[in-house]
């Protein structure tokens, strides 16, 4: 069973969450923005289905820096390339490091966890890690597998997701690439966690997890699991339209999730997505 990673960004903890009925703004936040789904190709004019998946990425991170104040950290959750490639790797490196920003980034389906490794460096976490933001522990899961675009987690790093949140109980955030329940579009469902009900359940064991947020579906989503927030993220590229049956694009431009993550132990997020993009999917795509 693999050992968490850890290393914190900051020792400071809370030592019970103070209970209120609306988030207290004015003992302060944590942000963190999730960007997610960027497909880079190696090729700097990649584009997938007619969008220049470079361009639109750093579209995306623009306005995510210049809209949200006080940033902390960025979370990349997955597809970060399309096509294997290490220059795409590398372009996203040299992006982020710019921002002189932490930044953490767990694989999709597209990626290559190898050279996600080679090139990015202690940034890309698998199979399991932990980070701190304050108060708040970040935890990043691999929910991929070889081969698929579906996901599973597993017994072993369920059991290892368990333990780790049993021997520490600050409020945390779960990150992972695909979605853990149905998003109500059959196509994409049939590609989600396979053992997401059992991710549910060890949340419901460990109610200091809040949220857990995911990337894969390239669309905004917002459910409740009890008191649990489960979202999902516009990809910084190509949209899926909400809620249907067979694949279809979304016409709405790309876009990233503002996270912020309260000293009381709430969570506020929203998503922004950029306004007047001249690049868009053909609403007449069939598939990607
Ligand atoms: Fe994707």
């Amino acid at each position: 069973m693999p050992a968490p990673n850890t290393i914190r960004m900051s020792a400071n903890r809370a030592s019970q969450p103070a209970r209120s009925t609306q988030p207290d703004e004015s003992s302060g936040w944590h942000t963190l923005l999730q960007l997610t789904d960027p497909h880079l190709f190696a090729d700097p004019q990649g584009r997938l289905l007619d969008v220049t998946t470079r361009r639109s990425f750093e579209a995306v991170l623009e306005l995510a820096l210049a809209r949200s104040l006080r940033t902390e950290a960025l979370v990349l959750t997955g597809d970060l390339v399309h096509d294997e490639s290490p220059e795409g790797y590398r372009a996203i490196r040299r992006l982020l490091d710019r921002t002189g920003l932490p930044y953490y980034c767990i694989p999709g389906n597209h990626d290559s966890l190898p050279l996600m490794k080679d090139l990015l460096g202690p940034a890309a976490l698998a199979p399991i890690a932990v980070r701190s933001l304050g108060d708040w522990n970040l935890v990043f899961l691999d929910s991929t597998e070889p081969g698929r675009e579906s996901g599973r987690l597993g017994q072993a790093r369920l059991a290892s997701l368990g333990e780790l949140l049993a021997a520490d109980s600050a409020p945390a955030v779960l990150f992972l690439h695909q979605h853990p329940i149905p998003v109500q579009s059959a196509w994409m469902d049939a590609l989600g966690v396979a053992d997401g009900e059992e991710l549910l359940l060890v949340c419901d064991r460990h109610p200091q997890v809040k949220a857990v947020v995911c990337g894969h579906i390239h669309q905004e989503f917002t459910e409740r699991h009890g008191a649990l927030q489960i979202l999902g993220t516009p990809s910084t590229c190509v949209q899926f339209k909400p809620r249907c049956a067979d694949f279809a694009i979304d016409t709405r431009p790309p876009g990233y999730r503002e996270i912020r993550l309260f000293h009381d132990g709430r969570i506020r997020s929203r998503v922004v997505r950029l306004s007047d993009y001249p690049e868009q999917a053909s609403p007449a795509a069939a598939g990607y």
